[in-house]
């Protein structure tokens, strides 16, 4: 069974082909982004977009997705450029001088700021900017869900971003921050990206 998930072409076997993907995803890609929530299709924790539309994973047989493309939260930012990835270095050197001056301050330790080597989608930038999560488990959810809508209309109104996140759940009462984060993130498209 093949299909391309995140932009690389993977092969599974050993599968049942009525495994629900969200298993595959996190069992044999090792991915979690995609929660599990209900395991019933109703609280959209596992939200993965299957050719650009936003689907519940839990709920769909890995064979559906044979020969589609499979996005999960972990596809949506993008590595930075080698420009970028050079910059952080150099900023990471002048943050912390060589222990022995004339000798080489040496790599970005794991700790580096990982928002600056990844450029994240304007969507989960927003979510950051905004705070919009407190337990967090809905957040997947709520991203995919928010970027499949503004990848069809960027400039969705809140009328249509509530309807577009209905039937996702969020125990924690988060929605007046992620309504926020949808209109900052709808300011960010518009600016062509992340800030
Ligand atoms: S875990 Fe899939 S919809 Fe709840
Ligand atoms: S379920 Fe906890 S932040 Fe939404």
């Amino acid at each position: 069974m093949k299909f391309t998930l995140n932009q690389q072409e993977v092969e599974i076997q050993g599968v049942s082909p009525e495994t629900p993907l969200l298993y595959v995803l996190r069992n044999d890609m090792q991915l979690n982004g995609p929660k599990f929530g209900c395991g019933l299709g109703e609280c959209g924790a596992c939200a993965v977009l299957i050719d650009g539309k936003v689907a519940r994973s839990c709920s769909v047989p890995v064979s559906v997705v044979q020969g589609m493309k499979v996005t999960t939260l972990e596809g949506l930012s993008q590595d930075a450029t080698q420009a970028e990835h050079a910059r952080v270095a150099r900023d990471w050197e002048a943050a912390h001088p060589a222990a022995v001056p004339g000798m080489p301050a040496g790599k970005p330790a794991a700790d580096a700021p990982v928002k600056a080597v990844y450029r994240l989608h304007p969507v989960q930038q927003a979510f950051i900017d905004e705070q919009a999560a407190q337990c967090g488990y809905c957040t997947n959810g709520m991203v995919m869900a928010l970027v499949a809508l503004f990848d069809h209309k960027p400039t969705a109104t809140d009328e249509e971003v509530t309807q577009a996140l209905s039937g996702h759940l969020c125990r924690c009462g988060t929605h007046v921050e992620i309504m926020r984060a949808a209109a900052r993130a709808r300011v960010l498209i518009a600016q062509g990206g992340a800030a």
